[in-house]
């Protein structure tokens, strides 16, 4: 009686923790209410590792429960440590690695429970085995090449291996096979077969994916994740995982579609891999013309007689730390009665809303913070743009040029406002490796530097 008390206490907390989970889901989709959909998220997990080690350990020998509580405060030691350490612009490719981990843990789990049973598989069992750790094994090197594309590690061009779709179809029919042979004769060859095909694939799906069109890949990974956590769930038995690996699958395959249509791309196209590489050419070599210089006293000059203003930021304000001087400058341009806006790009930054996560941060208020396609029809009649550390997002080849390698991507058209001052070190290209058409119009002008040195230059020329 006891027993079973304890097993649907344990049952009815994995309830709660799903519950929490979707709430969680539910905050994270607004500013105002991401602190508590956060919060939600920890409770939630809280309560799920609690139940789980009740359920597990209850029954198990003191050496077992001393070795998952070893292993808890170790992994937990090494997550706070990176957590703390890292800063906002190595949050990707350490997103990207902890998926990593993820399709480790599948592919593991996978193995062990053919491992523990190989003669009792049934036909449902090992579709649930081999479908885990094929899931888990593209997951695992995937997610590897985005951590090294992420962090230059690895060049950010696509590789381009001769019929490399055809090498794609060929990994999943042969994979196909093996499952087949797998469900026949439950044997460790065909799953070990499969493994090497799996990690094979994995590593070349992402490797063929250029620059530009990382988001959807980082997207795409975190979804794979939640259906490898998913297929270790069914694996374990456990209806939390199931249910929790559905959620993070689903809402980073609803990602991936917002993405898609951001980037204008192809959804089946994204899942084939080495997509938007096709037949587009690099245009390094054109000749654009001169630029113009400016200082941070004359964008002073620009701003106070402006009377509207609007701010797109990118990476390279995440790089500079800028987002602080950045509410300043807004909240003393607002406070000259100025109408100052801030458009943001779907991919701006390395991660989606990480513009929007550094402005929260800086405390600049939500209403003023608007979405591309919020903006885009407002800039023809803006004053000032002031393009902080932005580059990709705010190439018009992406508009206007067929042959450029971000073609058809849909970015912010800062160049119909009267003037726009880019703030950046260099005339170096973005993360696309692309050329910026934008920096040599006649109403552009490059103010070169640090970015927050640059704003708070503005702010003492005020
Ligand atoms: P980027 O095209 O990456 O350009 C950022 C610019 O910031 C660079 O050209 C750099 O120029 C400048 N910069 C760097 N450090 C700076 C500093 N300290 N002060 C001033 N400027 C600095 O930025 P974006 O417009 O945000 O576009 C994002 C790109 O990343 C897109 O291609 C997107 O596809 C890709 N991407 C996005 C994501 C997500 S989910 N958001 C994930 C992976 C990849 P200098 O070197 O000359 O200073």
């Amino acid at each position: 009686m006891h027993t079973i008390g304890a097993t649907s206490l344990a049952q009815g907390a994995y309830v709660v923790a799903a519950l929490l989970f979707i709430l969680s889901l539910a905050g994270l989709s607004k500013h105002e209410t991401a602190r508590e959909g956060n919060v939600f998220g920890m409770i939630g997990m809280g309560l799920a590792l609690v139940a789980t080690l009740y359920l597990s350990l209850r029954d198990a020998f003191w050496g077992n429960v001393v070795a998952v509580v070893v292993a808890i405060a170790i992994g937990a030691a090494v997550g706070i440590w990176r957590a703390r350490r890292v800063e906002m612009t190595g949050m990707p490719e350490l997103i990207a690695l902890l998926h990593s981990f993820v399709g480790a843990a599948a592919v593991l789990v996978g193995v062990n429970t053919y491992l523990e049973t190989p003669e009792g598989i049934d036909g449902v069992h090992s579709v649930e085995i081999f479908l885990g750790v094929f899931i888990g094994a593209v997951t695992l090197t995937g997610s590897i090449v985005a951590f090294l594309k992420l962090s230059a590690r690895m060049p950010s061009t696509p590789l381009m291996l001769p019929r490399r779709h055809l090498l794609n179809l060929a990994a999943l029919v042969v994979s196909a096979a093996l499952l087949v042979w797998f469900v026949a004769t439950p044997s460790i060859v065909p799953l070990l077969l499969m493994l090497l095909v799996a990690l094979a694939f994995g590593w070349h799906l992402v490797a063929s994916i250029g620059g530009g069109d990382m988001p959807v890949v980082v997207s795409m990974l975190n979804s794979y994740s939640g259906w490898a956590a998913a297929a270790a769930g069914f694996m374990l038995g456990n209806d939390l995982l199931i249910v929790t690996g559905a959620l993070v699958g689903s809402s980073g395959a609803y990602l991936s579609y917002i993405m898609c249509k951001a980037m204008n791309r192809s959804f089946v196209s994204v899942i084939a891999g080495g997509f938007g590489s096709d037949g587009a050419v690099s245009d390094s070599d054109v000749d654009y013309g001169e630029h113009r210089e400016t200082s941070a006293v004359e964008v002073a000059d620009l701003l106070k007689d402006a009377s509207s203003v609007v701010i797109t930021p990118g990476y390279g304000m995440a790089v500079a730390q800028a987002q602080y001087p950045v509410a300043d400058l807004t909240a003393k341009l607002r406070e000259r009665g100025i109408d100052v806006r801030f458009g943001i790009h779907p991919v701006a930054g390395r991660l989606p809303g990480h513009m929007n996560v550094l402005l929260a941060e800086a405390k600049v208020p939500y209403d003023i913070v608007l979405e591309m396609d919020e903006i885009n029809d407002d800039l023809a009649s803006t004053d000032v743009v002031l393009v902080i550390g932005a580059n990709d997002t705010v190439n018009p080849a992406a508009a206007e040029d067929p042959t450029s390698p971000i073609a058809g991507m849909p970015v912010l058209q800062v160049w119909n406002a009267r003037d726009v001052v880019v703030f950046k070190r260099s005339m170096n290209a973005g993360y696309a490796g692309v050329q910026n058409p934008l920096f040599f119009r006649d109403n552009s002008a490059m103010l070169f530097g640090d970015a927050k040195e640059r704003v708070e230059d503005i702010i003492r020329a005020l």
